[in-house]
């Protein structure tokens, strides 16, 4: 039999270039599922209004000073409507806005930069869908030097890591997986490592807990004690093996996003962590 190239080659076209046009559109409802695992609700909320989750307002007290969290709905003047992919994926990545100013690390870029582009797209696909607010959200109050925003650049050539995540080819595709998530979009290092007077995360005590986290929140280490389902357990319903339930800033991490993964997904964190070394 002659093969027909003729027929033949717009057919192959069309199922190599399918992926691609599919993927530049950005998946919405994986988007969503991205925004979960990110929480970005837990920070870019407005206070004491309803359907408001990424209208922005929100302030966070630090040792730095007081940030108050950005609009990211799609409004054109308080939001961040009318941004390209390219510069979400530069402020997510990069941690530099379209107009190149500098983002301060209480926006956690510094993990967010590990996520993949695919996952990106799609939450940018997802965050064009939500309804625009308009709120303006006033400038951060930061003390000296930190009010400084050019200083942010010197900040990033010390302490940011803009390297893509790295898959770490002795473990299997469940614990890259679970490493993906926890160091990536989850960002749990970002309140459960410690900060040096800069503010840079001190990689030193990755995940051995903060005593001065945000809003004079005590942090705990996150290291293996559980077991691979007492850290599912945890992180599914918020109970610690001794029966006693998790609360404070880890209480909204569980409800917005651990408790909301796919149980493949959960699985995969609960066996990162409970093999962690
Ligand atoms: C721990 C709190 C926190 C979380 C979680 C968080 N953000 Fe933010 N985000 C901030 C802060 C603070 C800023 C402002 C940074 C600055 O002004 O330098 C910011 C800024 C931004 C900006 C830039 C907005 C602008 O107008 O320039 C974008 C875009 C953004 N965040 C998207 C996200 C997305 C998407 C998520 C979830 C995947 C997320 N953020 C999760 C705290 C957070
Ligand atoms: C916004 C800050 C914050 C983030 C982000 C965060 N945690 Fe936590 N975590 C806490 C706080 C605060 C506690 C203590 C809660 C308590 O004791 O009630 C805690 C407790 C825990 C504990 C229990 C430790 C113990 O000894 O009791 C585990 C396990 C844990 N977190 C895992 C995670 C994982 C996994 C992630 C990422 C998916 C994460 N955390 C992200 C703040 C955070």
């Amino acid at each position: 039999m002659e093969l027909d190239m003729k027929r033949l080659l717009p057919l192959l076209l069309t199922l190599t270039l399918y992926p691609l046009t599919a993927l530049a559109q950005g998946d919405v409802k994986r988007g969503k599922y991205i925004m979960g695992m990110g929480s970005c609700v837990s920070c870019h909320k407005t206070p004491k209004r309803k359907n408001a989750d990424l209208g922005g307002g929100h302030a966070i007290k630090t040792p730095f000073g007081t940030f108050y969290v950005p609009n990211i709905t799609p409004d054109k003047d308080s939001g961040i409507g009318g941004w390209s992919e390219k510069q979400f994926i530069e402020a997510m990545t990069q941690g530099v806005s379209p107009e190149g100013k500098h983002y301060y690390p209480a926006f956690p870029y510094t993990s967010y930069a590990k996520m993949s582009r695919e996952d990106l797209v799609d939450l940018k696909a997802y965050l064009d869908t939500v309804a625009p607010i308009k709120n303006a959200v006033p400038d951060h109050d930061l003390g000296f030097p930190f009010n400084l925003r050019f200083m942010m650049f010197g900040w990033k050539m010390l302490f940011f890591d803009d390297r893509p995540f790295a898959p770490n080819p002795d473990k299997s595709d469940e614990w890259n997986r679970g490493a993906y998530i926890v160091n990536g979009a989850a960002h749990c290092g970002e309140c459960h490592t410690a900060r040096n007077m800069f503010g840079g995360l001190d990689l030193s005590k990755k995940f051995l807990g903060n005593s001065n986290g945000p809003d004079k929140e005590k942090i705990p280490s996150m290291l293996p004690k559980w077991k691979l389902k007492e850290y599912f357990m945890a992180l599914r319903i918020g109970m610690k093996p001794d029966g006693d339930f998790l609360g404070g800033s880890m209480g909204h991490v569980i409800s917005q996003t651990t408790s909301k993964l796919s149980k493949e997904d959960l699985k995969a964190i609960s066996l990162y962590l409970s093999e962690y070394e």
